[in-house]
């Protein structure tokens, strides 16, 4: 673009029309067409025009997100057509026999079959957003008031720092955008984001052909905190001694809540639609469907949920919520359930309203992932390397549809800092595969008399002392293998299935052979025989009273044993890298093993490299460099060492590789998604030995990313940050190229 071409106004308008489309690619359809450094300059140009020509500057100029603060607290706004609730319905987890526990649901689809005498009604299916409501006022094309919900007849006006979530459009688009993949699709449901995504267009810039939409617009929907924003808002915080936010849901609505527009600019949110009105009347329609609105909304510049789509009847709702359900950890937003909409707008009159919430609409809620329940003990639980972490016991309460008894408190400074106490009531948290944990204490159940917790200074399992060093957050115990607890992990890790791989030896089996004294070390292990296991057998079954299975045999039952022994056995021919990560050195994960491993070649001469030789390897920094040559200069750990190689446990060794070399040196890969035609970890070998080296987690640094079926958010990021994208087809391309 030539800068003598235009005037000053011109050159101001096609900034803001590069803004705007910049970010109607970003937050509408997911495909960022500029890189941020290139938005910046646009930005800082434009801000220069305005500042040189004041009479340029237009109220829905890009540049005017931040605002002045309102004089006194949020003016009081009356929603011209109220903002109603939804009424919910759960999938009862303890249903007894015979009663179905998706009643509520299928009772909702009945009432509205009978209500329209139509059998088999479309919803609008959507994730309910866990942020807050809000109504967005337009006229003429142009944002001019934003507010909460309020008591759904009066709200808050919030316009100020509305207009500084950039997913909010300040000025409507054309509403003629043939570019946008889900408005070609609406109708359909189904995510499918490789397809969203292979509609890459040319990024040629989106131009405004007139416009289509109503005098007077109100968009309703949700403002959100995408969970990768709250996780690096939170990390910030708590590297700067700020005061971090306790979940999502709680950072928009405080977000949206502070009276200062440059505090709400500073907070990641974003905003989805989710429903459309033409004041002053409740029945005027932009579209003869919800899902049709939708994507016209979409089209004027409205981000809407990917998510979206259709279902008939029942089995279609809540196959939906299954799917959605299944996916909810990987979304990039915090959702609480769906909600089933009718979606054809007559047939939603013609089912109205009872009290203040629709009866053509219902929100299928997940479990709730927080309770309340009562901390009866605080314990600690010692792990492989030492590490104590106090255990809340908990007096057991549903959480997600599971009962919980234990919540971690992952540390001394985290109890310190909830202050939780034994006989507080708690809130335990449970979300996903996440372990259970206490979020807060709930201060006004207080029991008089408590006490704050401490660590205690010595092991419960072995009486050893429980020691602290500087900087590091977990207290150890200092008992080594000495310490029964540790050895029980160090073994278990020992034997798993990604270390020497022992098949069969689970975790009562080791544990009863330390009670009964058979194992000191791993090295111990390879000491065993048939007779030790059967006898190991007997003891537990007399500790336990059961009775043994040779009487019930009649015979002496002795396969399983004869299996232990050929596992232990055949786990002697191993891998150095295997063995390197079963020693369980404290920081030296499966990778770093790995890279040592390869790095060094043999065993004896990572035993002897110094710590300044190890900092050289890649990705060994000083901190594990430490770490590792201490486990190696105990005495202890190379007894243990020596006994494995004596027992015969052994592994090809090479020549040491100290530079990374092949096609793939010096890059830095990220597998996401399911590969049909090799498991994460093939594929994950199959470029190490290209050289390259395979992270995980996305960042500027990440050189692609390998996006199989069902990618999630990494692939997000990847597109976010700019990183190349490569599908199954160009990885298996580049392998066979390269003799993998
Ligand atoms: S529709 C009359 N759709 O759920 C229907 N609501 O009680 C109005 N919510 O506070 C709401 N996601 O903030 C609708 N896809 C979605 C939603 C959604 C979240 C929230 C909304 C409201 C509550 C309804």
């Amino acid at each position: 673009m030539n800068r003598q071409t235009g005037t000053a106004s011109q050159r101001a308008a096609t900034l803001r029309d590069a803004i705007d489309d910049a970010n109607y690619r970003y937050y509408v359809l997911d495909d960022p067409s500029i890189p941020d450094a290139e938005y910046d300059r646009l930005m800082r140009e434009l801000e220069a025009l305005e500042a040189a020509h004041p009479e340029l500057a237009t109220p829905d100029s890009p540049t005017r997100r931040v605002g002045a603060r309102p004089a006194s607290g949020f003016a009081e706004v009356r929603h011209a057509i109220p903002m109603l609730s939804l009424s919910n319905a759960f999938t009862d987890p303890d249903a007894p026999d015979g009663v179905d526990p998706d009643h509520e649901v299928r009772d909702f689809v009945r009432r509205v079959v009978q209500g329209l005498g139509i059998a088999d009604p479309e919803f609008a299916v959507e994730p309910k957003l866990d942020g807050l409501a809000i109504s967005l006022r337009y006229e003429d094309g142009v944002f001019v008031q934003g507010a909460t919900r309020g008591d759904g007849a009066t709200g808050e006006d919030v316009t100020a720092n509305l207009r500084t979530v950039k997913a909010i459009p300040l000025r409507l688009r054309s509403g003629k955008n043939e570019h946008d993949p889900l408005r070609l699709r609406s109708g359909k449901n189904g995510h499918d984001p490789l397809r969203l995504r292979s509609g890459k267009n040319g990024h040629a810039p989106l131009r405004l052909h007139g416009h289509d939409w109503p005098r007077v617009l109100e968009v309703r929907g949700e403002v959100y905190m995408p969970k990768a924003g709250f996780d690096a808002y939170n990390a910030r915080m708590l590297r700067e001694g700020g005061k971090p936010l306790a979940n999502p849901r709680n950072g928009a609505a405080g977000s949206l809540r502070q009276l200062d527009p440059h505090v709400t600019a500073g907070r990641p949110l974003a905003f989805y639609a989710y429903g459309v009105n033409l004041p002053p009347d409740p029945d005027a329609v932009i579209a003869d469907r919800h899902s049709a609105a939708m994507a016209k909304l979409r089209a004027w510049g409205f981000p809407t949920c990917p998510q979206n789509g259709i279902a008939r009847g029942a089995d279609g709702c809540l196959a939906y919520f299954h799917r959605i359900g299944a996916q909810r950890d990987k979304l990039p937003y915090g959702i609480d359930g769906v909600v089933y909409k009718v979606d054809r707008y007559d047939q939603q009159r013609e089912l109205g309203f009872v009290a203040r919430a629709p009866r053509w609409a219902i929100a299928h809620k997940f479990p709730a992932e927080e309770q309340a329940t009562v901390v009866e003990a605080i314990d600690i639980q010692i792990g492989r390397t030492g590490a104590a972490t106090p255990v809340a016991r908990l007096k057991p309460v549903q959480v997600a549809g599971v009962t919980v008894t234990n919540a971690t408190l992952h540390n001394a400074d985290q109890v310190a800092r909830l202050d939780v106490r034994v006989g507080d009531s708690v809130i335990v948290r449970r979300a996903g595969d996440v372990i259970p944990e206490v979020v807060r204490v709930i201060p006004e159940r207080r029991p008089p008399h408590t006490k704050p917790w401490k660590m205690p200074a010595h092991c419960p399992i072995c009486g050893s002392a429980i020691e602290r060093e500087e900087g590091e957050a977990a207290a150890r115990c200092t008992g080594g293998l000495v310490c029964a607890a540790q050895r029980r992990e160090a073994i278990r890790h020992f034997a798993s299935r990604r270390a020497m791989d022992i098949d069969g030896l689970g975790e009562r089996y080791i544990e009863d052979l330390i009670a009964f004294d058979y194992l000191h070390s791993p090295a111990d292990l390879y000491k065993l025989t048939l007779d030790d296991f059967l006898a190991m057998k007997r003891r537990a079954e007399e500790r336990d009273g059961v009775v043994p299975e040779t009487v019930k045999a009649g015979k002496i039952a002795t396969k399983w044993a004869d299996n232990l022994v050929a596992a232990i056995d055949a786990s002697k021919d191993t891998t150095l890298e295997r063995f390197l990560f079963a020693l369980g050195i404290p920081e030296v994960g499966e990778a770093t093993a790995k890279t040592l491993a390869r790095h060094f070649g043999s065993l004896d001469a990572l035993i002897h490299a110094s710590e300044a030789e190890l900092t050289e390897v890649p990705d060994v920094g000083p901190i594990m460099a430490a770490h590792i040559a201490a486990f190696f200069a105990e005495p202890r750990n190379r007894e243990v060492i020596a006994a494995l190689r004596k027992a015969g446990v052994h592994w090809k060794e090479s020549a040491p590789q100290r530079k990374a070399d092949g096609p793939l040196a010096d890059k830095t890969v990220v597998l996401t998604g399911s590969l049909s035609s090799l498991t994460r970890d093939e594929a994950k070998d199959k470029l190490e030995a290209l050289g390259a080296k395979v992270a995980g987690s996305v960042s500027k640094k990440t050189s692609f990313v390998v996006a199989g079926e069902a990618a999630g958010s990494k692939l997000d990021k990847a597109e976010a940050l700019g990183v190349e994208v490569w599908d199954e087809a160009k990885l298996l391309g580049f392998l066979k190229s390269h003799g993998g």
